[in-house]
């Protein structure tokens, strides 16, 4: 079996800013959620992370060096904006100016996330997602971002995984800025983010039209357990009961009706929160095994002994989470273009780099998940691109450095960056333009 990917087909890699760049205070940048989380729990922190702020000319090379035609990164809200509105800190701006052109120069597109979880804590303190000021806010800053930047930057993606930056943060309280709201509060915050990003889309073709600009979101996959015509029917069920509460306003403008609880949603909102983008984007790592069940749908327990990534316990190994990840979406909503903005593995990091950097673990991860998406190419769905998470081992949020999923291994102290058999195994994909 060939594994050739299309011509067009868009190679990558991805990171974002809280997690590799450091520099918390350099340059006039302002304090985000997640410097006041990490502050205040003093575990883990990312005032430096991988240095990035200050070897981004490095890691471009590495880039370079792996060949990949796309770069998928975040610019720091706080580091543009210190109190998340204007005026543009200048040296802020000048950061990612200058990254920009340098991908530019080596032939690597930018693919620019606004909003990866690192809120400026100047506006949380304003009540964040709670307040509906932040939507405007938001919208503000992506159009400055468009009009600073759009003369070189086309693809765009406006948030980061909502669920998991919102669940996390101002459910369960595990993440910045570690709150635990009601259901209610809960689901105003959804809808705020998703006003954001309805007026951020405008603000943004209104500044510059043109732009092309999509979401990188991270639905639940459900995965038939057996693939037959049950299983199948199982997962599309269980596919809008997990995620319509979101996708379903943001794609056809609408709440599904089985919610248990509703927004306040004011006279047209409907039409802001369905402002058309020009992808999706999806983070996929792992998937749910779905099977028929009294609901239409039940989800299948996981045994204790399932390959699982050693880092993280909800990345499990499901290869054709891939594949139906891009399937369900295709199927649903039927979206003009797909690209998978995240997709790796992780591990416990070692103390023995040499043995670390051994990482054909991740060589297997990442080949049975990319011959899936090879799969979904073949049957016409329309996928674009792929990103894999990540370049680098760095911040991985409250685990802090203690896992890693780069292709190339980061000494913490010191910044050092050095590949791991991984990155010589993409850039064999990536230059063959083959799953090999
Ligand atoms: C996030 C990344 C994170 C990765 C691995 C995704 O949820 O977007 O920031 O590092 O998963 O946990």
């Amino acid at each position: 079996m060939n594994y050739r990917m299309p011509k067009s087909f868009q190679w990558g890699v991805a990171s974002a800013a809280y997690q590799v760049e450091g520099g918390w205070n350099a340059g006039g940048r302002g304090p985000s959620i997640w410097d006041t989380w990490c502050h205040k729990n003093n575990r883990v922190s990312g005032d430096n992370a991988c240095f990035s702020y200050q070897r981004w000319r490095e890691d471009v090379q590495l880039l370079k060096n792996l060949g990949v035609q796309a770069y998928r990164f975040s610019i720091s809200w706080p580091r543009v904006l210190p109190t998340g509105r204007a005026p543009i800190n200048q040296r802020g701006l000048d950061y990612y100016d200058r990254l920009v052109d340098a991908l530019l120069q080596n032939k690597i597109k930018p693919f620019v996330t606004l909003y990866h979880w690192d809120l400026p804590q100047a506006l949380e303190d304003t009540g964040g997602w709670q307040s509906r000021e932040t939507a405007y806010a938001y919208a503000d800053y992506a159009r400055l971002m468009v009009e600073r930047l759009g003369d070189r930057v086309t693809n765009w993606m406006t948030f980061n995984e909502i669920p998991t930056g919102i669940g996390k943060g101002y459910e369960l309280g595990i993440y910045a800025p570690a709150l635990k709201v009601k259901p209610k509060a809960l689901a105003l915050i959804y809808h705020h983010v998703l006003v954001a990003q309805g007026l951020g889309i405008r603000a943004m073709r209104a500044a510059r039209p043109g732009q092309i600009i999509g979401i990188a979101h991270d639905p639940f996959t459900p995965v038939p357990v057996i693939e037959d015509a049950a299983h199948i029917k199982a997962c599309a069920v269980a596919y809008e009961r997990l995620n319509a509460y979101l996708m379903d306003p943001m794609f056809r403008g609408t709440y599904p009706k089985f919610l248990p609880v509703f927004p306040e949603v004011k006279t047209g909102d409907m039409k802001l929160v369905s402002e058309p983008l020009d992808f999706v984007g999806l983070n996929i790592y792992s998937g749910l095994y779905t099977e028929p069940g009294k609901d239409g749908y039940q989800l299948v327990k996981f045994p204790t002994h399932y390959p699982t990534s050693e880092g993280l316990d909800w990345l499990r190994f499901i290869p054709q989470a891939l594949y139906w990840a891009t399937r369900h979406v295709d199927e649903r909503y039927g979206v003009k273009a797909i690209y998978i903005t995240e997709n790796g593995w992780s591990s416990d990091r070692q103390r023995d780099v040499a043995d670390w950097c051994n990482d054909v673990d991740r060589i297997l991860y990442l080949r049975c998940y990319l011959r899936e998406l090879h799969h979904a190419i073949s049957e016409g769905i329309p996928v674009r691109g792929y990103f894999l998470w990540s370049l680098l081992d760095n911040f991985e949020w409250a685990s802090g450095y203690s896992k890693g999923l780069g292709l190339y291994y980061v000494n913490h102290k010191t910044g050092e960056r050095r590949p791991k058999r991984s990155a010589g195994w993409y850039k064999t994909v990536v230059h063959a333009n083959t799953v090999v």
